[in-house]
């Protein structure tokens, strides 16, 4: 896959050209096609330069930069399914639990898969239990596109008991992420990670609640990750009026007793 970035949407700072936002980028999955953007054709022949080359459309001889895709393009471009965790959320679940790529994981609900995806491009293995098959075929779409192969998907649910032992982190994102409590205490190696992801803070209340009766868990911590997007223009610094939305709350739970 290549991506093409739109070279005029830019800001000036300090005399430099910096170019902003991606909401210009395209994604060229087809080299063997001319490429159509909403400012004209690039042809196919330029498609195949160099990532970093700029490129002109041909008519309206607009600018692009050409670049190979990263894996954070291809992971943006996912199918993703109603109520997929932000990345904000996966970057402090990887930063806070410190896994690695000696680490095994289970995850679960699955769905499209975002988080097992990105718990698995750092861990040595995920699993993931999912209980709605047109779920696991969007995510199945979607590691195979990632190119992922330490990845494997259960058709089972986690209420009903977790297989794998001595694991190092456990993700929750569930309706009712209480009732899988007891199963993840089993599951966890001492010092591991339990880690339930919930919309609302009755549901991440109801889940400290199951953790505190039991004393192998440490209730950590619960937090909302607030993203603030801001205007940066010249000297117009500000704050966006859009941007701040609600995703979820992080429970982080920590397995201290065996
Ligand atoms: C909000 S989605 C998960 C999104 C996912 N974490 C992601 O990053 O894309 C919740 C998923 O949990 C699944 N689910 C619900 N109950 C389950 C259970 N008991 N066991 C396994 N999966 C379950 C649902 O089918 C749904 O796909």
């Amino acid at each position: 896959m290549k991506i093409l970035i739109h070279k005029e949407k830019r800001q000036i700072v300090d005399g430099r050209e910096h170019i902003v936002g991606d909401e210009m980028q395209y994604a060229v999955t087809d080299l063997a096609r001319d490429q159509d953007t909403k400012y004209g054709r690039i042809a196919k022949e330029d498609l195949t330069k160099p990532s970093g080359s700029v490129i002109l459309t041909k008519d309206t001889k607009k600018e692009f930069i050409l670049l190979d895709a990263d894996y954070i393009d291809i992971y943006k471009r996912l199918r993703k399914l109603p109520q997929t965790i932000p990345l904000k959320d996966i970057g402090l679940i990887i930063g806070e639990t410190g896994i690695n790529h000696e680490s095994t994981v289970v995850d679960s609900g699955l769905g499209s898969g975002a988080l097992a995806i990105s718990l698995a491009r750092i861990a040595k293995h995920v699993t993931s239990y999912e209980i709605r098959e047109d779920h696991i075929a969007v995510s199945q779409e979607n590691i195979k596109s990632i190119g992922l192969t330490n990845i494997t998907v259960k058709h089972k649910s986690i209420y009903d008991g977790i297989d794998e032992k001595n694991v190092d982190l456990i993700t929750f994102d569930l309706p009712e992420p209480w009732k899988a409590v007891p199963h993840a205490s089993l599951s966890l190696a001492v010092g591991g990670w339990l880690v339930s992801y919930s919309p609302s803070i009755i549901q991440a209340n109801d889940f400290a609640a199951e953790i505190q009766k039991d004393e192998r868990f440490l209730l950590v911590k619960t937090v909302e990750i607030i993203e603030r997007l801001w205007e940066t223009e010249g000297r117009k610094v500000r704050p966006k009026s859009t941007g701040i939305g609600h995703s979820g709350f992080l429970t982080f739970v920590r397995k201290i007793k065996s």
